[in-house]
């Protein structure tokens, strides 16, 4: 299976470390033997159709910050969609940053690797909270594979629990935790008395939030979340601009401490039923199983026959994100190899 990697921050090296370390682990178990023909950052990109060298790869990312310096087969400068397009490879691994309002550069890589014949596997939600019905349909078209389990839970398998171990029943509903900065957030305003701010710049140094945290507080990122899993588990065509969604805001310690008194935890919830979707903050009882601490994740689905059945693991990390990337991949060669 030959490769094209665009993004390579935590995400696409955590990927390469993984694919160079237990290479013949994946010859063994599962005959998959892939290899990376291309990769881009945001300051260049390097082409070998024979498979770049994953350690030399990794070192010249960490020593020049970008994969253009890689020796004899890097370029400068940003590549346009030719990298994609013409680079003869099965699969296009998309891991660039997460951009809500156009979804760049994602979506345009996801649509030309589909346009060009390529199965695609990504973590980025931008394209998808934007676009994706339509990607769905254009990797269907194509009869292409279209994977992103990476984007809603990291390496916990919330999508594939639901789309595999579920797939028998009928799903009615779902809600829960799906970010990990702003419940962090909350549970240590809650336990520690600290303002939100405060709160916020121990999640920065701890490396739990990003520098600029915007998406996470205004629940952008829960929303994107919450298409992506309206569309692949409740098969319900929808788009950012169709959830009502509420961030941070009206967070207040006075509240956090009302709630406890009543045994409940103030979470941002994520939520999709019958009649709506939407983000926003609510009073959830300690008992209830998605009230999960710190940066867990947690969510429930809503079953015709088995009831309610709730995963909870961590939702973020560059190493679990990357593993979500190699169980998508080996779904993927599994699939259009049948
Ligand atoms: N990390 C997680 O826990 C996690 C979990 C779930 C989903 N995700 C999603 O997975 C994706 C990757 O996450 P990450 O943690 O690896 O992010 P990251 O460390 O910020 O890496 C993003 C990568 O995208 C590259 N990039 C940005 N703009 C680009 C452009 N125009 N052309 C080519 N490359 C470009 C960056 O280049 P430079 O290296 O030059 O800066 C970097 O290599 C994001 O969409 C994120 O939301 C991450």
């Amino acid at each position: 299976m030959r490769i094209i990697l665009t993004g390579f921050g935590a995400v696409g090296q955590n990927l390469a470390k993984i694919l160079r370390d237990e290479n013949e682990r994946f010859v063994h178990s599962y005959g998959f033997k892939p290899s990376i023909v291309a990769v881009s950052d945001s300051r260049g990109h390097c082409v070998d159709e024979n498979g770049l060298d994953l350690d030399r790869l990794l070192k010249t990312k960490a020593e020049h910050g970008t994969v253009a310096k890689y020796p004899g087969k890097g370029e400068k400068g940003q590549a346009d969609m030719s990298l994609i397009d013409e680079t003869e490879a099965e699969v296009l691994v998309e891991v660039t940053s997460s951009n809500f309002h156009d979804g760049e550069p994602g979506l345009s890589n996801i649509k030309t690797a589909l346009a060009s014949g390529k199965h695609v596997v990504t973590t980025n939600k931008g394209p998808l909270a934007l676009a994706m019905p339509a990607l769905l349909e254009l990797a269907e078209h194509k009869d292409l594979r279209f994977r992103f389990s990476g984007t809603v839970g990291a390496g916990t398998p919330f999508l594939d629990f639901a789309s595999k171990c579920l797939a028998r029943d009928s799903i009615t509903g779902v809600r829960g935790i799906l970010n990990g900065t702003t419940n962090y957030i909350l549970t240590r305003m809650e336990a520690g008395s600290v303002t939100l701010k405060k709160a916020l710049s121990e999640a920065q140094a701890k490396g739990y939030a990003e520098a600029d945290p915007t998406n996470d507080l205004e629940g952008l990122d829960t929303a994107a979340k919450v298409v992506i899993v309206a569309n692949w588990v409740l098969k319900r065509r929808l788009s950012l601009k169709d959830l009502e969604i509420k961030g941070m805001d009206k967070v207040s310690s006075e509240w956090l401490r009302k709630a406890k008194k009543n045994s409940k935890k103030v979470k941002l919830i994520g939520k999709i039923d019958q009649s709506q979707a939407s983000v926003k903050l609510e009073e959830v009882p300690f008992s209830d199983p998605v009230c999960v601490p710190g940066i867990m994740n947690a969510l429930s689905y809503s079953t015709l026959h088995s009831g309610q059945v709730t995963l909870i693991g961590p939702g973020a990390g560059g190493e679990q994100t990357a593993s979500a990337v190699i169980r998508d991949l080996i779904d993927v060669r599994g699939e259009y190899t049948e």
